[in-house]
C-alpha cells in the first residue's frame, strides 16, 4: 500500500513507520490521521514483523496537529468537529493496541499529539535534545483526545503542571515523569532502539502481544478483579504451543523454536 505522508520500510523483523511531511515538521491533518489508522489496520490483520519502530522525516519527530487543518475545523459544525476528533481517537487507540511493541524514535520535538504519539509507544526514545510540551492551551484548545494515553504514563500531578501550563520541557524531565525511557545522544539513537529490537527479538511473539493485552486489561482494575483475568491469561499461555515450546526449551537448556 503506498501512502501519502507516511513512507513505511520493513527490513527483516523490524517495520519501520515514518511520519513523512517534514516542511511542516510532521504535523497530522485529516488525511495522515487516516493514513496512520489505515497502515494500523493493516498491520494488525497480516504483518509478521516483530516490532514498529516509528519516526519523523526531516529535523524533528512530530508538531502535533497541523494549525492549517485545525484552522479548518474552526469553522466546521460541533457534529463535524465531533467527527473529526473521533478519527484522531481512533487512530491513537489503533497504534496503541498494536499487537506488537511499538518503539518510538524521538528527535529534535515531539509538541502536543507529537507528545501523544510518544505516550502510545510503550518503548520511547528520545534524543536527549529534544523539546516536548503538551502546549494546546496556548492554542485556546486541550490535549482531550491524548490524555487516556498521556495520563497513564505521566500521572496526575505532572499533567496538571504541564497540560495546565503549556510549557515546554526538556528530554530529562520527560524520562523523569515516564513519557519516555531513555534520553540519549542524537547519535546513540538509533543504537539504542537496535538494542530493543534485539531484546524483543528474542521473546515469543504471541507471549509479547498478550503481555501487553494484559497491561491494558489489568490496569485499573483491583487485585480482586484482576485475578480472573491474570488467571485465564497465564493459562492461555501454558497451553499454547509458544508457551510449551518456551518452557520445554528452557528446561532443556536449548534456544526455543521461534530463535532457530
Ligand atoms: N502545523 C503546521 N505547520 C507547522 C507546525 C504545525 N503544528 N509546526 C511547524 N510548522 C511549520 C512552520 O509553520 C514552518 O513553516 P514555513 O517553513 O512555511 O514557515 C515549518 O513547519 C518549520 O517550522 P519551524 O518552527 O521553523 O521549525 P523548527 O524546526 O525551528 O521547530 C518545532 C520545530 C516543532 C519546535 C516548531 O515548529 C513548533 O514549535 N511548532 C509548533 C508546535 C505546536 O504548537 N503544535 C500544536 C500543538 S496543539
Amino acid at each position: 500500500m503506498s501512502y501519502q505522508f507516511l513512507s513505511v520500510r520493513r527490513d527483516g523483523p523490524v517495520e519501520h513507520l515514518v511520519l513523512n511531511r517534514p516542511d511542516v515538521r510532521n504535523a497530522f491533518n485529516a488525511e495522515m490521521i487516516a493514513e496512520l489508522t489505515t497502515w494500523a489496520g493493516a498491520f494488525t490483520r497480516q504483518s509478521e514483523a516483530r516490532v514498529v519502530v516509528l519516526s519523523g522525516a526531516g529535523k524533528v519527530f512530530c508538531a502535533g496537529a497541523d494549525a492549517a487543518w485545525m484552522k479548518k475545523t474552526a469553522s466546521y459544525s460541533e457534529a463535524e468537529n465531533l467527527r473529526d476528533a473521533g478519527a484522531a481517537s481512533s487512530m491513537f487507540r489503533a497504534l496503541d493496541e498494536l499487537p506488537v511493541p511499538l518503539i518510538g524514535r524521538i528527535h529534535g520535538a515531539a509538541i502536543g499529539g507529537g507528545a501523544g504519539l510518544s505516550a502510545v509507544c510503550d518503548i520511547a526514545i528520545a534524543d536527549e535534545d529534544a523539546v516536548f510540551g503538551f502546549t494546546e492551551v496556548k492554542l485556546g484548545i486541550i490535549p482531550a483526545v491524548i490524555s487516556p494515553f498521556v495520563l497513564p504514563k505521566i500521572g496526575r500531578s505532572a499533567a496538571r503542571e504541564l497540560f495546565l501550563s503549556g510549557a515546554r520541557f526538556p528530554a530529562a524531565r520527560a524520562y523523569k515523569i515516564g513519557l519516555i525511557h531513555a534520553a540519549v545522544p542524537a547519535g546513540d539513537l538509533d543504537d539504542t532502539v537496535a538494542r530493543y529490537v534485539a531484546e524483543i527479538s528474542t521473546g515469543g511473539r504471541e507471549a509479547i502481544a498478550a503481555a501487553k493485552a494484559l497491561i491494558r486489561d489489568v490496569w485499573g482494575r483491583t487485585p480482586a478483579d484482576a485475578a480472573p483475568i491474570t488467571a485465564a491469561a497465564l493459562a492461555a499461555r501454558r497451553v499454547s504451543a509458544e508457551g510449551q515450546e518456551g518452557l520445554r526449551a528452557f528446561l532443556e537448556k536449548r534456544k526455543p523454536g521461534w530463535l532457530t
